[in-house]
């Protein structure tokens, strides 16, 4: 029988053929050098397995793609905001962009010096995250809204401290990605209206603790397209020459992320031309600016840098159709539920079953018919007990996990080289009741 396509995310995630014990293995999938049937067995599941020489490869491929233009890239911490992971990108020079005081004291916790290239977006920041980015000298703030404004400015009065402001501006931009994670059209909440940005500005620099010093702008997430990107940093562009000729001194164009990955097939040996063809489509319509540029990528960077393996619980036919119930389930990767997104799921040995395929829905425990993986996949015939990886899961993986149904987190390793350790262990359910009173 024809053994079905072997799945891989290079250079991280690779089959490899291996021996355990007695049992003939055709091919195992490894993380690295190491074995995920080994470190499901010592972690259990479900289980976050990240590989380090994803990260830092597609982080410098990033980075390549954009070194003739003056830039920082900050990541952007929301797509999975794991103490290691951030050390990890740190290390290799990334700032970072936060949304709240929470992912700031991550980032402060991982490297208290990094806050010098930290910028801080969101539509709801609050007196107390103000106050921290203010203290923590943070690069930039990217204000939403003159009510914001008005806030940081209160703020950094009060406690006598300097802070740069970008104004996120709403380019009407169709983004061309799924509406819950498209951001730049006027219907969405984010960003100012170009036309109303220019009295921000106004209002910013009558104080003398702030300093407009950029314009931001970022149009959603998993944007395939370019064009968007390209156009809603003309308009970017267009904004702050105009604020220049104010003699406002825009010194920042943030560009923010979004840039989308393959989450079909294996992209990693495209990443550094996809990513080229971005930095040209962000950069082109700036050059003329002799401008510095900040970045907010999320996925891209770690996205294909993760995976998720759950073994399987039962099998169950049902009205003809064969679900496969995992160990894993929506409060641990709700991508599927939420976006009706798609994941490539892939078996952790593959040959052992002979090579027979069969349609399936792979569903976890949770009592939500949302809570699946896949939906009539064909997919290898796997038994109870053997492992499966969910593909592509490193970004808005553990970060939106939850505890629903009371389910305690998974546990995260990460795997370098021919190592791996534990990033954050297995929530309890001691850990769960712990902040409840009876
Ligand atoms: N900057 C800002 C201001 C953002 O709002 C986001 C993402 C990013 C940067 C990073 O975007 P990325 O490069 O990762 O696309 N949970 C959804 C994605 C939500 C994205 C929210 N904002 C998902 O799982 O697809």
């Amino acid at each position: 029988m024809k053994s079905p396509p072997l799945s891989e995310r290079p250079p991280g995630f690779t089959y490899r053929r291996a021996l355990r014990g007695f049992r003939p293995v055709a091919k195992e999938l490894f993380a690295d050098d190491v074995s995920i049937h080994a470190l499901a067995k010592r972690y259990g599941t479900p289980l976050y397995i990240y590989s380090r020489s994803t990260i830092e490869e597609r982080y410098h491929q990033f980075e390549r793609a954009f070194q003739d233009s003056e830039h920082t890239v900050c990541y952007s911490v929301k797509a999975n905001s794991n103490l290691s992971l951030l050390k990890i990108l740190e290390k290799l020079g990334a700032g970072f962009d936060v949304v709240s005081g929470g992912e700031l004291q991550r980032v402060l916790t991982a490297n208290r010096k990094t806050t010098a290239k930290v910028v801080f977006s969101g539509v709801g920041k609050q007196s107390d995250e103000i106050d921290l980015a203010l203290h923590s000298g943070i690069l930039l703030f990217n204000v939403e809204s003159a009510s914001e404004l008005q806030l940081l400015s209160a703020r950094a009065t009060h406690l006598r401290k300097r802070a740069r402001f970008a104004v996120r501006i709403n380019p009407d931009v169709e983004a061309g990605t799924h509406p819950h994670i498209s951001t730049g059209l006027h219907e969405h909440k984010f960003g100012v209206p170009t036309a109303e940005a220019g009295e921000l500005y106004e209002l910013g620099s009558r104080n003398k603790f702030l300093s407009a010093a950029g314009v931001s702008v970022h149009i959603g997430s998993q944007i395939t397209d370019l064009g968007p990107f390209r156009e809603s940093m003309e308009r970017a562009a267009e904004f702050a020459a105009a604020l220049r000729a104010r003699q406002y001194a825009i010194r920042y164009i943030d560009a923010g992320g979004g840039l989308g990955i393959s989450y079909t097939r294996e992209e990693g040996r495209d990443f550094p031309q996809h990513v080229s063809a971005y930095a040209e489509a962000v950069c082109g319509p700036v050059r003329r600016l002799g401008i510095h540029l900040l970045l907010e990528p999320g996925r891209s960077i770690v996205g294909p840098a993760g995976i998720l393996v759950t073994r399987v619980v039962y099998k169950k036919r049902s009205n003809g159709k064969l679900f496969v119930v995992t160990d894993a389930a929506m409060n641990d990767l709700v991508r599927p539920a939420l976006y009706d997104s798609y994941h490539e799921i892939v078996p952790v040995t593959v040959g052992s079953r002979g090579g027979a395929r069969v349609e399936v829905d792979v569903v976890g425990p949770i009592c939500e018919s949302a809570d699946f993986f896949a939906r009539s996949r064909e997919l290898p015939d796997v038994e109870q007990g053997d492992l499966l990886a969910i593909l592509d899961a490193g970004a808005y993986g553990m970060s939106l996990a939850s505890n629903y149904n009371s389910r305690p987190r998974a546990a995260e390793v990460m795997v370098e080289g021919k190592s791996a350790r534990l990033i954050r262990r297995r929530e309890t359910l001691a850990d769960l009741l712990a902040p409840e009173r009876v």
